[in-house]
C-alpha cells in the first residue's frame, strides 16, 4: 500500500501544474476510498409518512424568517421514496461507501418507547440494496433531528435525560443494523449543532443567550451543558454498541475549519492553538485523550467535569477519527470572547483562497493538509475518515441549468483538496482511509434552505426533484474509478 501512494505521489508530482492530470488514463487513484455522504433531514422528505413525528428541525423550519425563503424539509430530495433510484446513481459512480444519517423521529418517533417499525424496515431495505450494489454503508445516528417531543419534555440536549434516551435509541439501532453495518458515527458535527443552536440561534432548536437576536434568550452556559450532555450521550452509546456489536467501528463526526496564524507572532500561534482546541479539541480531546483542553476548562468556569469513570471510558469510546472538513480562515489574537481569538477569510485585502457560494467557505487546499497533519499528531496517528468535504459553487443556484452541470469550480475543489491536501497528507504519513464528497444531491442546507447546493448531482425542485449528475460526479467517478480495494 505504501508503495502504491508513492507511486501515485510520483504521478501527482509530475502532473501537478496541470490540470489534466487527472484525465490521464495512466493515473493511480488515490490509496484510499471514495464515499458520498447525506443527512435524513437534508433529503429524505416524507416528513409525516411511514409512522414519522416532528423533529426540533420541522418545528424551527416552520417558524417563519428561520430558513431561506421559509423552506423545510417537508419534501428534501423525497429519498424516502427515490432511494432506489440514488443507489442505482451511486453505484453507476463507482460509489465505494455512502454514509447516511438515520432520521431518530422515523424509528423511535417520541424519542423514548415506542419503536416504529416502518422506519425500520426503510432503513433496512436501503442498506440491503447498497450492500447488494457493492456500496459499504456508514451510519450517523444523530444528524440534527431530535424529535420534538423530547425538546418538549426536557429541552432536547440540556436536559439529562437525554444520555440514557439517546443511549436507547443507539441500542435499537445497532440491534437492527449491526448484523449488516459495521461503520458508526454517534453524532454529526456535534460543534456545529450545540453551538449553532444553542448560542447563536441560527439552528434549531434556535436558543442564544442574546435576548435582541433570539425570541428563547437563555444563559451562555447552555451550549457547554448541551456539549456535555453530547459526550455522555456519546459514551452510553457506545457501551450498548460494544455489547451489541463487538466488532463494529465506531466514532463522531468532528469538525472544524483549520486555523492558521495570522502572524508568526507567539500571540497569534497561541491564539490559534486555542481556536483549535475551542473547535475541535471540546469534543475530540475528551474521546481521544480523555478531558476537555486546558485552555477550554480555563475559560469556562461553568464547564462540567467528567468523572474518572467516564474519562476512562470517552478514552475506549472512538476506534476511528471522522472528520468534516471544508475551509481554512486567519486566526489572531484578540482581548475579547472566551477564545481571545479572532478570525478572518481576508489578510491585507486578499481573500485567503478562492470564495464559494456559502459566506464560510473559501478554498484553501493546503489548510486541510495542515489539519490532517495536526490531527494526525495531536490524537497519535489516528485511522482518519474524512467523513465530509464539499462546495456550492458561487451563484449555482440562479445559473442556467445546463451551466450548472458544468461544476468546474466543484472539480477544482476537489481535484485540489485531494490531490494537494489529502493524498499529500498521505504523503506526510497521515493514515486516511476515505474520502466521502459532501454531498450526492444538493439538498436542504439547513438555514439556507434550498438556495445553496453541494450536490454532485443537480436536483431540478422545480421538475419533479429529477437528478442530473453534474460534472463533478464524473470527475470523482473517474478519479476513484480504479481503485483495487474498495472497504
Ligand atoms: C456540515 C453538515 O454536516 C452538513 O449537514 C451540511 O450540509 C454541510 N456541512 C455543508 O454545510
Amino acid at each position: 500500500c505504501l508503495v502504491f501512494a508513492v507511486a501515485f505521489l510520483h504521478a501527482a508530482v509530475a502532473q501537478s501544474n496541470t490540470t489534466a492530470g487527472m484525465t490521464d488514463s495512466n493515473k493511480q487513484p488515490p490509496p484510499f476510498v471514495f464515499g458520498t455522504a447525506s443527512a435524513a433531514y437534508q433529503i429524505e422528505g416524507a416528513w409525516n409518512e411511514g409512522g414519522r413525528l416532528p423533529s426540533i428541525w420541522d418545528t424551527f423550519s416552520q417558524m417563519p424568517g428561520k430558513v431561506a425563503n421559509n423552506e423545510n424539509g417537508n419534501v428534501a430530495d423525497d429519498f424516502y421514496h427515490r432511494w432506489q433510484e440514488d443507489v442505482e446513481l451511486m453505484k453507476s459512480l463507482g460509489v465505494q461507501l455512502f454514509r447516511f444519517s438515520l432520521s431518530w423521529p422515523r424509528i423511535i418517533p417520541k424519542g423514548r418507547g415506542e419503536v416504529n417499525q416502518a422506519g425500520i424496515a426503510f432503513y433496512s431495505r436501503l442498506i440491503d440494496a447498497l450492500l447488494a450494489a457493492g456500496i459499504e454503508p456508514h451510519i450517523t445516528l444523530y444528524h440534527w433531528d431530535l424529535p420534538q417531543a423530547l425538546e418538549d419534555e426536557y429541552l432536547g440536549w440540556l436536559g439529562e435525560r437525554v444520555v440514557d434516551d439517546f443511549a436507547a435509541y443507539a441500542a435499537v439501532c445497532f440491534n437492527a443494523f449491526s448484523d449488516r453495518v459495521k461503520y458508526f458515527t454517534t453524532f454529526n458535527e456535534p460543534l456545529s449543532f450545540v453551538f449553532i443552536g444553542y448560542d447563536q440561534g441560527i439552528h434549531a432548536p434556535g436558543r442564544c443567550s442574546d435576548r435582541s437576536r433570539c425570541a428563547a434568550g437563555n444563559s451562555s452556559t447552555e451550549p457547554w451543558i448541551a456539549t456535555h450532555h453530547v459526550l455522555l450521550a456519546h459514551v452510553a452509546a457506545v457501551q450498548q454498541l460494544r455489547s451489541i456489536a463487538p466488532d463494529a467501528k465506531v466514532s463522531i463526526n468532528f469538525n472544524t475549519n483549520w486555523g492558521e496564524p495570522m502572524t508568526n507572532s507567539r500571540e497569534d500561534l497561541e491564539a490559534s492553538q486555542r481556536y483549535l482546541d475551542f473547535n475541535l479539541g471540546v469534543y475530540a480531546d475528551p474521546c481521544f485523550l480523555g478531558d476537555y483542553p486546558s485552555s477550554v476548562r480555563k475559560a469556562v468556569p461553568s464547564l462540567p467535569h467528567f468523572t474518572t469513570e467516564q474519562k476512562a471510558a470517552l478514552k475506549k469510546s472512538v476506534d476511528y477519527f471522522a472528520l468534516n472538513h471544508y475551509t481554512t480562515n486567519w486566526v489572531s489574537a484578540s482581548d475579547s470572547g472566551l477564545q481571545k481569538a479572532s478570525t478572518t477569510y481576508v489578510r491585507d485585502g486578499a481573500p485567503i483562497g478562492p470564495q464559494a457560494d456559502s459566506e464560510w467557505l473559501y478554498v484553501v487546499p493546503w489548510g486541510m493538509r495542515r489539519l490532517l497533519n495536526y490531527v494526525n499528531k495531536r490524537y497519535h496517528h489516528p485511522a482518519i475518515y474524512i467523513t465530509e468535504s464539499g462546495v456550492d459553487v458561487p451563484n449555482e443556484n440562479s445559473m442556467p441549468f445546463p451551466d450548472v452541470l458544468q461544476d468546474d469550480f466543484r472539480i477544482d475543489y476537489y481535484r485540489e483538496y485531494i490531490e494537494n491536501a489529502v493524498l499529500a497528507a498521505t504523503v506526510d504519513g497521515v493514515d486516511v482511509r476515505a474520502y466521502f464528497a459532501w454531498s450526492i444531491l444538493d439538498n436542504f442546507e439547513w438555514a439556507d434552505g434550498y438556495s445553496k447546493r453541494f450536490g454532485i448531482t443537480y436536483v431540478d425542485y422545480k421538475n419533479g426533484l429529477k437528478r442530473t449528475p453534474k460534472q463533478s460526479a464524473y470527475f470523482l467517478a473517474k478519479l476513484f474509478g480504479r481503485h483495487p480495494n474498495p472497504g
